[in-house]
């Protein structure tokens, strides 16, 4: 079956069914009647085929005279595989075709056998690394746990660690707010264990979680715990190590883009701004003010005059805007509610610090959302936003941020 491009073209025929060759090196040793249907299979998957023989059969020196194959017209020598991105060793002598393989190998081309059967594999071994390639492998070696921040919700704002070690899981353990499009992507092997939290919901336990991800590690399998934003933003990542390192299972750490600075980012709204804002304090607004186990100062938050974000802040949005403002901030203060930051679900409500409150709850905010508070909130940047969820249309106007009015407004 040709695949065809998203506009309709045609971009080739895979072969196997599986591996698209289209306008690729691949080289065939041997030129007899075994090599035949292989570079017939090869010529309708588009590939660019070479074959290294020293006599061949008709249709073969047909194909040759015809220019759709290249002949060497000698036996396989050292170097005949150069660029190559496939082999097919078809000497018809064992000899021969060992050593074409264990080139292959050596330089990382994958090498298909004589056989009948499509696909029968001479060798697929890992050489030894190789400092040329190992740029496209994993950053440290697979095994442990990796703490994976999986950034704000686009697929897209995954760091390219990130991705790379998630390809070389054998267990992913994924968090609610982790961006699990990219699960589709794993091999059907891949365990997959979804420890979501919902926000004042059941979820998995962190001791099960840190339970899991050390059970499974000791095993030999190697874990990658997927996580919204960045692990050690409020993301509970950072008993995940201890727990790891206690039990003495290797751990690794992955920095990733937190919802705090690219959830305001993705509204067009900068967290810092020369000569407006040069402080930004991040708060976990889980609980309420005044609570026993908040560890907030809210009375130096109504203090100061730079940018608050407010994480975990929706359900107790109310009580937290009167204590800034009891604390001395300024009703006035321009605010900014993010909800599903950089996702198709993007949507922003405007307000100042005395009506967000209110403009969320009329507005249907529902958590994941960030709020911004402070002069940064309210600066004008027409043209300025990147607009979420696909930055490909970044050229397009983003939404118009003047200061907000005293009811507020939403943008979708
Ligand atoms: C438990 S914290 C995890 C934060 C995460 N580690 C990070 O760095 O983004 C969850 C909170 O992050 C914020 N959040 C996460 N993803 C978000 C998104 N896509 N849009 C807006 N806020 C988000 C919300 O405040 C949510 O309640």
């Amino acid at each position: 079956m040709p695949l065809t491009a998203e506009d309709g073209s045609t971009v080739g025929t895979p072969w196997f069914g599986r591996l698209l060759l289209t306008g690729l090196r691949v080289v065939v040793v041997g030129g007899g009647d075994t090599a035949r249907p292989r570079v017939a299979e090869l010529l309708a998957a588009g590939a660019d085929v070479t074959v290294v023989a020293p006599e061949l059969v008709a249709d073969l020196a047909k194909s040759a005279a015809a220019g759709e194959i290249t002949w060497c017209p000698r036996r396989y020598e050292a170097g005949d595989l150069h660029d190559a991105w496939l082999v097919v060793a078809c000497a018809g002598d064992g000899a021969a075709d060992a050593q074409v393989a264990a080139d292959a190998v050596r330089q990382r081309t994958f090498c298909v056998g004589s056989g009948t059967a499509p696909g029968s594999v001479v060798a697929v071994p890992r050489p030894p690394a190789d400092p040329d390639r190992s740029r496209h492998s994993p950053p440290c070696s697979a095994r442990g746990v990796a703490l994976i921040g999986g950034g704000p919700g686009a697929p897209d704002l995954m760091t390219l660690r990130a991705r790379r070690l998630l390809a070389a899981a054998d267990v992913v353990v994924v968090d609610r707010l982790a961006p699990r499009e990219v699960l589709d992507e794993l091999d059907e092997d891949v365990e997959i264990v979804d420890a979501g939290k919902t926000p004042y919901g059941p979820a998995m336990p962190q001791d099960q979680i840190n339970e899991l991800l050390i059970e499974r590690a000791r095993r030999g399998r190697f874990v990658v715990r997927l996580k919204g934003g960045d692990p050690f933003v409020y993301g509970r990542g950072y008993e995940e190590l201890l727990a790891c390192t206690a039990a003495g299972v290797p751990v690794a750490v992955v920095p990733g883009v937190t919802s705090a600075i690219a959830g305001p980012s993705a509204a067009g709204v900068p967290v810092s701004h020369r000569g407006v804002a040069h402080e930004v304090v991040l708060v976990a607004a889980h609980s309420r003010p005044g609570d026993p186990q908040c560890l907030v100062d809210w009375e130096a938050l109504g203090r100061m005059r730079g940018t608050i974000v407010l994480m975990m802040g929706v359900l107790h949005l109310e009580e937290v805007a009167a204590t800034l403002v009891r604390c001395g901030r300024d009703p006035d203060t321009p605010a900014v509610v993010v909800q599903d930051a950089t996702t198709a679900a993007q949507r922003v409500v405007r307000a100042r610090l005395d009506t967000v409150a209110a403009a969320a709850r009329s507005g249907g905010v529902r958590p994941p959302a960030v709020v911004v508070i402070g002069a940064v909130a309210g600066l004008s940047a027409t043209g300025a936003a990147v607009p979420a969820a696909d930055a490909l249309t970044a050229s397009t106007p983003g939404p118009d941020v003047r200061p907000a009015n005293g009811s507020g407004h939403v943008e979708r």
